[in-house]
């Protein structure tokens, strides 16, 4: 099958994110994230933020690998607390600062365009022992002024922005942004407001966006969720759409329609929370809209209702997740589903028809073992191959999709299950408690996706 649907100026990139590549956490003066403390936690079982593959110190030659990859776009965080080590302006990194200046020039001097995220699962810890993080409204000025600070530093280097990553993924698991309760349900509600908290912070930022650098592109990073019904009663279905609904398109509808969805409100008042949110604080989300959607897309995941429903938890805790017979899975669970991402890129096309999309992560994990100097990644392969053929139907259907970037460009430090869980297009050899050389080689995937980007999508395993 041809792909002969991209367009010529179709964004080919790759992601990551700063606290799963960079490494120098505790050095070159940036300050402690909750991703740096979550992971130290943890690291008798795995690695953690202190080196990780340390691009930090690898970047001439991690920015030379995207360029022989030909990579058209490349999506990267900025990290909060190296621009600004206790999470506020009082005091500015200026070697952070400049670390993101060197990149950035790095890559537009290449033709590779920037897609900053502003925070992606690195809250300051300083700001969470001040005033508890994104569950206070004080969070909202917080990111305000941090999102301020990017826009004027990069602003005219970089045209497309993320604000936040995965705010949806955050909430349902709060304890990577740093927010936890013994209580459930006491938790499920903290985890409420700082949800809106997120959604008033990031409208304002659409909005300055909007009046002071109307040619930037801004929009948030959402994890799509394509959620499937475990049997065919309507029950089952109707629990899958309201599982999409809640976790993926209420985040959406917020961001690019600026109105909160009754059936939002309806979960929550069933939970008994009411939403701390005022008269001016309506009028900033509805004034305040993101002009794309970058969407984190993964896989289909099957879902049963549980036995006993409690609507004071969390709706994903009310949910089971099962294997689907007709689907193969990751060592982690993961579905490989190409299908699904063309049924998700078709829902967003039904419903918010005139938004540019970007798929901003989509990949597949593995162990990837280096033998003799090569790494044979044929699922990861045969994944990539699949979902842009469905990504070329897609834009076909006539969705709008202006780019594609696969997590993620280098192995890096799993959010939930370290080293031994890779993902890149480039391999680091290293483990998760041994540095080894750290030397960088180019998988067979890498390969793959540079005949991909060099024929514009038409080079796929299935011609
Ligand atoms: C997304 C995150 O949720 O999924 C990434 O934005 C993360 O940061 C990716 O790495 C995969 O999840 P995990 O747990 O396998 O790293």
């Amino acid at each position: 099958m041809n792909n002969q649907f991209f367009p010529n100026d179709f964004l080919w990139g790759a992601s990551t994110s700063a606290f799963q590549v960079e490494g120098a956490a505790y050095a070159e003066g940036k300050g402690i994230s909750v991703a740096d403390l979550r992971t130290k936690k943890k690291n008798h079982i795995q690695m953690d933020t202190t080196v990780t593959v340390d691009h930090y110190h690898h970047l001439e030659e991690d920015v030379q690998l995207m360029v022989e990859l030909g990579l058209k776009a490349y999506r990267f965080s900025i990290s909060w607390t190296r621009i600004f080590p206790n999470g506020d302006t009082k005091e500015i990194n200026p070697k952070g600062v400049e670390f993101y200046h060197r990149l950035i020039d790095l890559l537009n001097a290449n033709g590779i365009e920037p897609i900053v995220t502003m925070f992606h699962f690195d809250y300051p810890m300083s700001l969470i022992e001040k005033f508890g993080g994104w569950e206070s409204k004080q969070s909202i000025n917080s990111f305000f002024d941090y999102a301020t600070f990017l826009l004027k530093e990069y602003g005219s280097k970089v045209t497309y922005w993320l604000t936040i990553n995965e705010q949806n993924v955050m909430v349902n698991q709060p304890d990577i942004m740093g927010i936890e309760d013994t209580d459930s349900s006491e938790l499920y509600k903290k985890a409420q407001y700082a949800n809106i908290n997120m959604c008033i912070a990031q409208a304002k930022v659409f909005s300055l966006v909007e009046h002071k650098y109307p040619k930037l592109k801004v929009g948030p990073a959402v994890s799509y969720i394509t959620a499937l019904p475990e049997n065919g009663t309507s029950e089952n279905v109707l629990l899958a759409k309201t599982i999409e609904d809640m976790f993926s398109f209420s985040l959406m509808d917020i961001s690019l329609r600026g109105k909160i969805p009754q059936q939002y409100l309806n979960m929550l008042e069933n939970a008994g929370i009411s939403l701390p949110i005022s008269k001016e604080e309506m009028k900033i989300l509805s004034e305040g809209t993101a002009n794309y959607l970058a969407v984190n897309w993964y896989c289909t995941t099957t879902f049963r209702q549980k036995d006993v429903f409690d609507p004071k938890k969390a709706l994903m805790e009310n949910v089971e997740v099962c294997k689907s017979k007709w689907l193969e899975y990751t060592n982690w669970g993961w579905s490989f589903d190409p299908v699904g991402i063309r049924y998700a890129l078709q829902q967003l096309h039904d419903r918010y028809p005139d938004i540019p999309v970007l798929i901003t992560e989509c990949g597949w994990s593995d162990t990837d073992e280096l033998v003799d100097g090569k790494i044979y990644d044929n699922k990861r392969i045969a994944y990539l191959n699949d979902h842009i053929h469905q990504l070329g139907l897609s834009i076909r259907d006539g969705v709008n999709l202006i780019g594609f970037c696969p997590w993620s460009f280098i192995d890096l430090l799993s959010v939930n299950d370290g080293m031994d869980k890779r993902y890149g297009l480039v391999y680091v050899d290293r483990d998760n408690f041994n540095e080894r050389s750290m030397k960088r080689y180019k998988k067979e995937s890498f390969y793959f996706y540079k005949k991909v980007i060099s024929s514009n999508g038409h080079n796929t395993l299935n011609e």
